[in-house]
């Protein structure tokens, strides 16, 4: 496996592949990430994870500076998954001056949920992927995939639209979300997590799953279902971003007609001391 830190040097490298097929993580690698690498694998003639903390996703009050980094242990991972080359650039490599040009995405997409309570993510997100996809597919001969995680479901959906509109090369594929045996989802955050409050993240999901089964059920009053299940997380100690009922398509509230199985998701965000955890379960 080659570990690569510069942009020249990554694309001489991949200048003689045809069909690269991509993982963009920011390191501190847990078993989500590298199932993600496993399905990349069979999809282009070579694989490579970008590792790369990302100043233009965090706010200034986020965890930018703590945020674990851990290079050498997240490379003997993806060797040991069959990862063909990592691409480390330092933060001069690839912001060598401030990054001005930025993605935009559209609001009814990327201000709601995640983007309200985090204002400016996904224009982080959405610019450093564009440039890494112009880093890593600029020379690709017949077309690139790219993996990203249904752990972050609506940034799956913003970079999506973002290929589709602007024709990059690249076809985008989800992975589904890898879970610890009782249920949270793994996240490089969960590190941060004390041992009580990993006991207690679980029930993170189990308040979507909670959600989900309620329309499944029968209960269409959404508002009623959320206000609850908001309620029944708080009064176990966490600070509620939110919880909520959306259509997989667009992520907007489904109409009354709406409520289809398959066709929904519930989505949840919320803080538990210091750490803010995200989840999602479709339905
Ligand atoms: P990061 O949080 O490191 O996640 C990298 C990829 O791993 C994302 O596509 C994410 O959805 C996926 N992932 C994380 N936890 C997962 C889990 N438990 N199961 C399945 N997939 C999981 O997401 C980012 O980095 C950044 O925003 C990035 C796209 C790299 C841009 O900076």
């Amino acid at each position: 496996m080659r570990v690569i830190h510069t942009i020249a040097e990554l694309r001489q490298h991949l200048s003689g592949f045809d069909a690269p097929a991509f993982v963009p993580t920011m390191g501190n690698l847990h078993a989500g990430h590298l199932a993600l690498v496993r399905q990349a694998k069979p999809l282009g003639d070579v694989t490579v994870a970008s590792i790369f903390v990302n100043r233009l996703q965090f706010l200034p009050h986020e965890d930018f500076d703590t945020y674990p980094r851990t290079l050498q242990a997240d490379c003997d991972q993806l060797a040991a998954h069959g990862c063909d080359v990592v691409f480390a650039p330092s933060e001069q490599e690839l912001y060598p001056e401030p990054q001005g040009f930025k993605v935009h995405p559209p609001a009814s997409l990327a201000d709601m949920l995640e983007g309200h309570y985090r204002p400016g993510f996904f224009t982080g997100v959405s610019t450093v992927v564009m440039k890494l996809f112009q880093i890593v597919f600029g020379q690709c001969k017949t077309g690139g995939h790219a993996v990203f995680g249904k752990k972050d479901y609506q940034q799956l959906m913003v970079i999506r639209q973002m290929a589709r509109q602007f024709a990059l090369p690249v076809t985008i594929h989800g992975g589904e979300i890898i879970r610890a045996d009782d249920g949270l989802a793994l996240s490089s955050r969960n590190s941060y997590l004390t041992p009580d409050e990993r006991a207690e993240a679980v029930h993170l999901s189990r308040a979507l799953k909670a959600l989900a089964a309620g329309v499944l059920g029968g209960e269409h009053n959404l508002a009623a279902l959320e206000q609850h299940a908001m309620e029944a997380l708080s009064r176990r100690g966490w600070q509620v971003d939110y919880l909520t009922v959306r259509r997989r398509d667009d992520l907007h509230p489904p109409a009354p007609s709406g409520f289809l199985p398959g066709k929904l998701v519930a989505l949840g965000a919320a803080r538990l001391g210091r750490t803010r955890l995200i989840d999602n379960w479709e339905f």
